[in-house]
């Protein structure tokens, strides 16, 4: 192989391993940045939706039960998470790419039933009380989603006045959730989580097609670059090279003595043809004695 088509092929192969490690990183990159991105949207959803909780808490259920009838109760209006459900399924009308769930071992409202990836989440909060907080990615139904998730710890008593024994659970809730589900939980048990979903779909295609398109640019650039190479190199080593060689052949056997030459580039090709001029003038100078 010529030196030319060595060139050519090995910086071929190298600008190819350049343009997948620059596509690959940009891919890596951009894919972070998605993260980043569902994660602080998430976090703030999750921040607005504790907000509520508190406001109704301290504000809106003491009033509420000061004027409900002992007795009765309408989770609407005293349900902290009746509450989040119905806020988060007004939002979601209007906003594609979120969720949000009150993910729950054994929960009231079937809706609120835990699925596989959530039961893990929730066995890790069990697992380790100190831990508050987990995120991650998670693929549900072909979408690639980015999840935050907090505990939800069974952590005062009167929860279990409607999540313990249903015998005592108000008879409003049993006409509406039944006895068979949501109940029996345990005074410090850890036994749902609120678990917030940022699609990061479309961020994941658009980090792909910016991948493809750089490694496209970084391919045609690169080509470009192979052929002024290719052109350099012809014009300005090959052909002197294939020139000082014949003449090189010539001045071996003796003929053309008289026809100098002269590179007039200062490099090494300068120096070659230098070399051979001086070889040359020794030559006539032999073939003279
Ligand atoms: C007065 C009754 C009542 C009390 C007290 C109560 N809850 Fe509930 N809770 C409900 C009802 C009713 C639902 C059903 C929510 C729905 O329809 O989405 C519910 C739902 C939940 C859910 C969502 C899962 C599910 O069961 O559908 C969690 C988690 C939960 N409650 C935790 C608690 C905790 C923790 C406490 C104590 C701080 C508490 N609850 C106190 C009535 C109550």
């Amino acid at each position: 192989m010529g030196i030319r088509a060595r060139l050519v092929f090995i910086m071929g192969v190298f600008s190819l391993i350049a343009t997948l490690i620059i596509g690959g990183a940009t891919y890596k990159l951009t894919e972070r940045n998605a993260i980043i991105e569902a994660r602080q949207k998430g976090q703030l959803l999750f921040n607005y939706i504790v907000s509520s909780r508190k406001y109704f808490k301290n504000y809106q259920r003491a009033l509420v039960l000061e004027l409900v009838e002992e007795d009765r109760f309408y989770p609407e209006l005293m349900s902290g998470f009746v509450v989040n459900r119905g806020i988060w399924d007004v939002f979601k009308e209007n906003h594609q790419g979120y969720n949000f769930k009150q993910a729950t071992l054994d929960p009231l409202f079937p809706a609120n039933k835990a699925d596989k990836d959530e039961v893990r989440i929730i066995d890790a909060f069990r697992k380790r009380s100190d831990l508050k907080k987990q995120e991650g990615l998670v693929e549900k139904n072909g979408e690639k989603l980015f999840y935050l998730a907090f505990p939800i710890k069974v952590d005062n008593k009167g929860c279990l006045r409607c999540h313990g024994d249903p015998l005592n659970a108000p008879k409003d809730q049993i006409e509406i959730y039944g006895t068979e589900n949501g109940y029996n939980w345990k005074y410090g048990d850890t036994v749902s989580a609120y678990v917030i979903y940022v699609s990061i779909h479309e961020a994941i295609k658009d980090a792909k097609r910016t991948a493809g398109i750089l490694f496209l640019i970084g391919i045609g650039c690169f080509f470009l670059a192979l052929l002024a190479m290719g052109f350099f190199l012809d014009r300005h080593v090959i052909q002197p090279i294939e020139y000082l060689s014949d003449r090189t052949e010539e001045i071996s056997r003796g003929e053309n003595l008289g026809e100098s030459f002269r590179h007039k580039a200062n490099d090494e090709i300068g120096v070659l043809a230098h070399a051979i001029e001086h070889l040359r003038l020794v030559m006539i100078r032999k073939q003279k004695r």
